[in-house]
């Protein structure tokens, strides 16, 4: 899915949280969006994703635009600010509770899955006695475990280790290696760059600067 942005600002209270962004994001690619904090990387996911309406311009997501009362399409993976999860549930039971909704992952498809983000599919705990890491991973799984064919990932090396770095690595050029979008969003350089087809870089809501990585 390519993604198109067409001079989009948003304005909160009258200040403006995204100004006059335009940008291009070619389809079976992996795009950065990066810039220090409060810079509107967030906001710029959640514009792309249909949570956040502009108060100007358009958001094209596969050649459709986004309207208020429009269909959203519907292959998208998410994971914007914190994953949540039911505490009382082990991880597993929560991704079968999620695939319940769209019936698209099979119980192969989310072990397979939990195995690829690292964390063990017969593990018994719940998932209010996981790590930061741990649920980082498992938000990354339940965001990926449909195979969206749109990725959109808000910092996805929060609270993750080394291993948990190169993992994030893996699945990402898997799903770009398979054909989907990536759009995921980060203030670390270092992975910014190792993985970025394209980056964008934001300062107080604007697009200071658009290269290759
Ligand atoms: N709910 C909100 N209402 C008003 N302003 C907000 C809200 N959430 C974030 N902001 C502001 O929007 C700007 C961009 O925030 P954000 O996209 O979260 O930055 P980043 O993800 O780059 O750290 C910041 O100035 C922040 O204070
Ligand atoms: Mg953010």
């Amino acid at each position: 899915m390519s993604v198109r942005l067409d001079h989009v600002s948003k304005r909160i209270r009258g200040r403006a949280v995204l100004d006059d962004v335009t940008l291009d994001i070619p389809s079976a690619s992996i795009a950065a969006f990066t810039g220090p904090n409060g810079s509107g990387k967030t906001m710029l996911l959640r514009a792309i994703a249909g949570l956040l309406l502009p108060t100007e311009g358009k958001v094209v997501v596969d050649g459709t635009e986004l309207e208020a009362d429009a269909e959203f399409p519907s292959s998208v993976g998410l994971l914007i600010e914190y994953p949540v999860f039911l505490s009382h549930l082990t991880g597993f039971k929560n991704l079968e509770l999620l695939a319940s909704i769209k019936r698209v992952a099979s119980h192969d498809d989310i072990a397979e899955t939990l195995e690829n983000v690292g964390l063990d599919p017969f593990d018994k705990r719940k998932v209010r006695s996981y790590s930061l890491g741990m649920r980082q991973r498992l938000g990354i799984a339940a965001a990926v475990m449909e195979r969206p064919k749109l990725l959109l990932i808000d910092e996805p090396t929060n609270a993750l280790d080394v291993q948990g770095v190169e993992m994030v690595k893996d699945v990402f050029t898997e799903a770009r290696r398979s054909g989907s979008t990536v759009i995921f969003a980060s203030h670390d350089r270092g992975i910014v760059s190792q993985l970025a087809d394209v980056v964008f870089e934001l300062h107080d809501g604007a697009l200071v600067k658009e290269g290759l990585a």
